[in-house]
C-alpha cells in the first residue's frame, strides 16, 4: 500500500502571477491542509473517494482529475497498470488553495511510487502541469510545483528547467482565510486582459525582480514592499467585495501584507509576530467567513511538499 499527502499552496503570492507559488502547512500540525491518495493492489482500476469535500467531486468517474491522471500516467509509461485508488478530498474545490493541484500531485506521486518510479521528477512535474491545465484552462505550474517540491517556487519553464526554489523568510506566518464560497479559476482568468500597457509591464518586472533579489539578499522588509500585483488584482478585485477595505483592516492590526491566494476567494496575510497573526486570524473569522464551510489557518511555508506517508 502507498499513501501520499500533497499540501495546499498559495499561487501568485501577489507579485508573481503564474510564476510564483508557495506550499503551506498549518502551524498546529494537527490537521492536514491537503489531499491524500492511497493506492492498493487490484486486478482492475478502481477509484474511491472520501474526505470532507468528497461531495464536491464530479459524479462521473471519467471527469475526476485523479482518473485522468491515471489515464495520462499510463499513456506516458506506455502500460496500463491496474490499481485501487482512494482520494481523500480534504481541500475545498475552487478555493484558491491549489485544491486540484493537491489531488493531481498526490495521485501522480503515488502512481509513480507504486510503479517503482518510471518517471523522473521533471517528467512528473511536466505531467502535473498538463493535468492542471485541463482544470484551469491553461497550463500553469504555480500550484503544482510548490505542492510537489515544497517551499517557494519560481516557475521558469525554460530549457527543461521548470522550477527553482527561492530562499524563504522563516519568521513569516501566513494566515489563510477561505470564506466558504467558490471562484472558478477559468472564469477568473477570463477577466484578465490579453495585453498590458508598458507602464504595468515595467512595474511588474520591477516588483518581481526586486522581490526575488530581496529573498536572496534576506531583506524581508524590501520583499514585503515589493509584493504588488499589476497583472491580476486590478481585474479580479471585483470578485471579492470590499477587497481593499479588508487589506486595510488587517494591515491596521499589524499584518505586513494581504493578497488574493491564487484566483481567490481565499485571502492570505503575512505577519512576523504570532500575537498579531492570532489577531489577524480572529479578524478574518469575524468578518470574512461566509458560512460554516470556510476556515482560517495560521500556516508556515511547507518545505517538504508531497510526502509519501506509507510505502
Ligand atoms: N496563477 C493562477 C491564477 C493560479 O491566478 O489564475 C490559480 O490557482
Amino acid at each position: 500500500m502507498i499513501k501520499v499527502y500533497a499540501p495546499a499552496s498559495i499561487a501568485n503570492v501577489k507579485v508573481g502571477f503564474d510564476i510564483l507559488g508557495t506550499a503551506i502547512s498549518p502551524i498546529d500540525q494537527t490537521t492536514y491542509l491537503g489531499d491524500c491518495i492511497t493506492i492498493k493492489k487490484s486486478d482492475t482500476f478502481e477509484l474511491y473517494s472520501s474526505g470532507r469535500f468528497v461531495d464536491d467531486l464530479p459524479q462521473v468517474r471519467e471527469q475526476n482529475i485523479v482518473f485522468q491522471c491515471w489515464q495520462h500516467f499510463c499513456k506516458k509509461i506506455d502500460d496500463t497498470i491496474p490499481m485501487a485508488l482512494t482520494l481523500e478530498k480534504n481541500m475545498p474545490i475552487r478555493s484558491g488553495l491549489g485544491s486540484s493541484a493537491c489531488s493531481i500531485v498526490a495521485a501522480l506521486v503515488a502512481m509513480n511510487a507504486y510503479c517503482s518510479y518510471p518517471l523522473d521528477n521533471n517528467s512528473l512535474l511536466r505531467l502535473m502541469g498538463e493535468m492542471e491545465g485541463r482544470i484551469s484552462g491553461e497550463i500553469h505550474f504555480d500550484n503544482v510545483a510548490p505542492c510537489f517540491l515544497g517551499g517557494m517556487q519560481l516557475i521558469l519553464d525554460a530549457n527543461e528547467i521548470i522550477s527553482q526554489s527561492l530562499p524563504i523568510f522563516d519568521k513569516w506566518l501566513w494566515i489563510i482565510a477561505y470564506p466558504g464560497i467558490a471562484i472558478s479559476t477559468v472564469e477568473a482568468r477570463k477577466l484578465l486582459p490579453d495585453w498590458y500597457n508598458r507602464k504595468d509591464c515595467i512595474n511588474h518586472s520591477r516588483y518581481i525582480a526586486g522581490f526575488i533579489h530581496a529573498c536572496h539578499s534576506k531583506q524581508s522588509h524590501l520583499a514585503i514592499k515589493l509584493m504588488k500585483d499589476t497583472i491580476a488584482e486590478p481585474y479580479r478585485k471585483k470578485l471579492i467585495p470590499h477587497l481593499f477595505q479588508i487589506y486595510n483592516a488587517v494591515i491596521k492590526i499589524g499584518a505586513l501584507i494581504c493578497g488574493i491566494s491564487g484566483s481567490g476567494p481565499t485571502l492570505f496575510a503575512i505577519c512576523d509576530k504570532s500575537d498579531i497573526a492570532i489577531n489577524v486570524a480572529q479578524w478574518f473569522k469575524d468578518y470574512y467567513l461566509y458560512n460554516d464551510t470556510g476556515f482560517i489557518k495560521i500556516c508556515r511555508i511547507d518545505i517538504k511538499g508531497a510526502q509519501i506517508l506509507k510505502e
